[in-house]
């Protein structure tokens, strides 16, 4: 691969549109919701500092020294390591997760297309109380025709930047657009926290009781540390192909990470607010965030214009991020099978739209399909990925890079400048993530 990112910066900005997304906005309000609050957040912040920074550091690392395709970074590197070739399967392995991630993902970055076109051409009417929130929000979902639209929306959005390279120029509105969604969330979070309630979101998110760390919130937590980062599935490995000879990887993954969580933790006190204020459910599930914002936009002055924005945004932080998903797709399906570059996408594109209208569907008329007579077919696909796809994919490539590849003195100085710094993520990449890892599989189990 020859392409490179012009600057530091210009990768930095980059990966963290793949890293933010609706994972920290849309996810992790509903995920910590779910799993205790505090238990869940101590969990995924320890989670992402031991075990999420050094995976991503090796997941750009590999593609940073095999400057390819996953399949092929990784079959070179194994080949000068005098490894197993069969390391090549990690990067199909990662496909098939980023297939099913972005399968889903378009539903509900499709929901966001549609909650926009609500507030531009009704403003706040449907709106009007709490009540009136929440029967949109079901209705909304009771309407299969709806989901479709608005998910093919998403698709043929996502997919047509790829088909017709116009990256660059969406690359350079993401560099405007993603401070926006910083500001716009910051105003949203100081705004909730002002019309709600503060003190019980902050006791809710970053108190953690013991008792609510269990083994399914570990998991979930890890989970959870990996989709937001990007890490197990490949996508970051391309973007680390893409890196200049001599940018520093370590402190350049360290501003990225830290960006994710300050987005996630913005998000989970804006909401967290309101649903103490207004005494909603805290488990509310993939609806939590369409069930509770609309509630501080009624209050807000020019609301339904704030809200248009926040969902302008929140698109964008989308979009960043399902790119980041189809196109190390595209180039594994270009590369395998000899096809054009719009062949792949329409091929992939296909795929994914039909799994998503499956997701879609999970919400209105195969609402009481269960898997394994527990999940709807949304929840299992969103599950499978974040809680056992992206974790092992994760646990190879920490493993690949901690035992398998050898560095040179140059080398090493790429992921941090300083020897202990080195040390430390090769330790953090050799023992505690992967055995990280293993754990939280072993207690589920058990
Ligand atoms: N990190 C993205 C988010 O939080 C999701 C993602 C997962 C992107 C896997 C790429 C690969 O929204």
């Amino acid at each position: 691969m020859r392409a490179r990112w012009s600057s530091r910066l210009a990768f930095i900005m980059a990966a963290t549109g793949a890293a933010v997304g609706l994972g920290n906005i849309w996810k992790f309000p509903y995920m910590a919701g779910e799993n205790g609050g505090g238990a869940f957040v101590f969990l995924y912040l320890i989670f992402v500092a031991l075990i999420g920074v050094p995976a991503l550091i090796a997941e750009i690392m590999i593609g940073r020294l095999g400057r390819d395709t996953p399949v092929k970074a990784l079959q070179k590197l194994s080949a000068q390591a005098k490894a197993s070739p069969k390391w090549r399967y990690l990067g199909w392995w990662g496909g098939l997760g980023l297939v099913l991630v972005l399968s889903f993902y378009s539903v509900i970055g499709g929901f966001s297309i549609g909650y926009l076109t609500e507030l531009g051409f009704h403003g706040l009417d449907h709106f009007g109380s709490v009540a009136a929130v929440h029967l949109f929000f079901d209705a909304f979902l009771a309407n299969p025709f709806n989901l479709l639209t608005w998910h093919t929306l998403f698709m043929i959005f996502t997919l047509s930047v790829i088909a017709f390279g116009v990256r660059s120029g969406l690359e350079r509105a993401s560099n405007i657009l993603m401070p926006g969604l910083f500001f716009i969330l910051f105003i949203l979070m100081i705004y909730s926290i002002y019309v709600g309630d503060p003190a019980a979101a902050i006791n809710f998110l970053l108190k953690p009781q013991l008792c609510d760390v269990t083994a399914a919130a570990a998991l979930n937590a890890l989970g959870h540390a990996f989709f937001t980062l990007a890490i197990g599935a490949g996508a970051m490995l391309v973007y680390g192909a893409y890196l200049p000879q001599q940018t520093r990887i370590g402190s350049s993954i360290c501003i990225i990470a830290f960006l994710d969580v300050l987005v996630a933790i913005f998000s989970g006190l804006a909401i967290f607010s309101i649903v103490f204020a207004y005494e909603l459910p805290v488990a509310g599930g993939p609806g939590l965030m369409f069930k509770v914002l609309p509630v501080a936009f009624v209050h807000m002055p020019s609301g339904a214009l704030f809200g248009a924005l926040f969902f302008i945004l929140l698109l964008f932080a989308a979009w960043t991020s399902s790119i980041s998903m189809a196109e190390p797709l595209v180039v594994l399906v270009m590369d395998r099978f000899c096809l054009k570059r719009k062949v792949a996408c329409a091929l992939i594109g296909l795929l994914c739209w039909i799994l998503g209208v499956l997701a879609s569907l999970s919400f209105n008329v195969w609402k009481d399909v269960r898997i394994f007579g527990h999940f709807s077919v949304f929840d299992a696909m969103a599950d499978l990925t974040t809680n056992i796809i992206l974790p092992i994919g994760g646990l190879c490539f920490v493993l690949f890079a901690g035992w398998v590849l050898k560095y040179t003195d140059t080398e090493y100085r790429l992921i941090s400048h300083h020897p202990l710094g080195y040390e430390l993520w090769r330790f953090l990449v050799r023992f505690i993530a992967p055995v990280g890892i293993l754990l939280s599989f072993v207690f589920n189990l058990l």
